[in-house]
């Protein structure tokens, strides 16, 4: 009797760990970087491996960079940055309140996607602030487009454009 209640703790015991791989497995791939190169400053990313609604988190001058690829019915805006034929958020992943770093919630609705636990502040898809204490929207690095690849550190016309507009503050 007891051989038997041992076996059946040790197959639910090998059941949960399994669950607890699996688990990490699937925080490990979502939190995965895409392939990227380091140099004076720059950091190239090639996009083209991007998975839509996966946020992939760079360094770039030792700043948390959010990049994420947007899905089709994800709502335009001017914040926005087309590869290949896809759009993409690109900004810094630091609270513009006191520079937390703000979590996303893919099961959120657009409105509430990132969220800030220190005090409260919340940003839309677009990493527009939507509420709390942050004053303006998430900063986007200088970036310019490569190809499938986005160069951080780089001004090109594209990030030019965001800044003569006043979409972003220069960082
Ligand atoms: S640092 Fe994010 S809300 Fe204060």
């Amino acid at each position: 009797m007891n051989s038997r209640r041992d076996f059946m703790g040790m197959a639910l015991g090998g059941f949960t760990a399994l669950g607890g791989i699996g688990a990490l497995y699937a925080m490990k791939r979502s939190w995965d970087p895409l392939p990227s190169v380091k140099s004076a400053g720059f950091t190239t990313i090639d996009l083209s491996g991007a998975v839509e609604n996966v946020l992939n988190v760079e360094k770039w001058r030792g700043k948390p960079i959010f990049v994420l690829k947007l899905a089709a019915d994800a709502p335009k805006s001017p914040r926005q940055i087309t590869v290949g034929g896809s759009r993409y958020l690109v900004v810094i992943g630091l609270c513009t309140h006191l520079g937390c770093i703000p979590s996303f919630d893919i099961a959120a609705d657009n409105k509430n996607k990132f969220k800030c636990a220190c005090h409260g502040g919340e940003y839309d898809i677009n990493a527009v602030e939507t509420f709390g204490p942050p004053p303006r929207p998430l900063d986007i690095p200088p970036f310019k487009l490569s190809g499938t690849s986005l160069v951080l550190g780089e001004e090109g016309p594209e990030y030019k454009k965001m800044l003569a507009s006043g979409l972003t503050l220069k960082v």
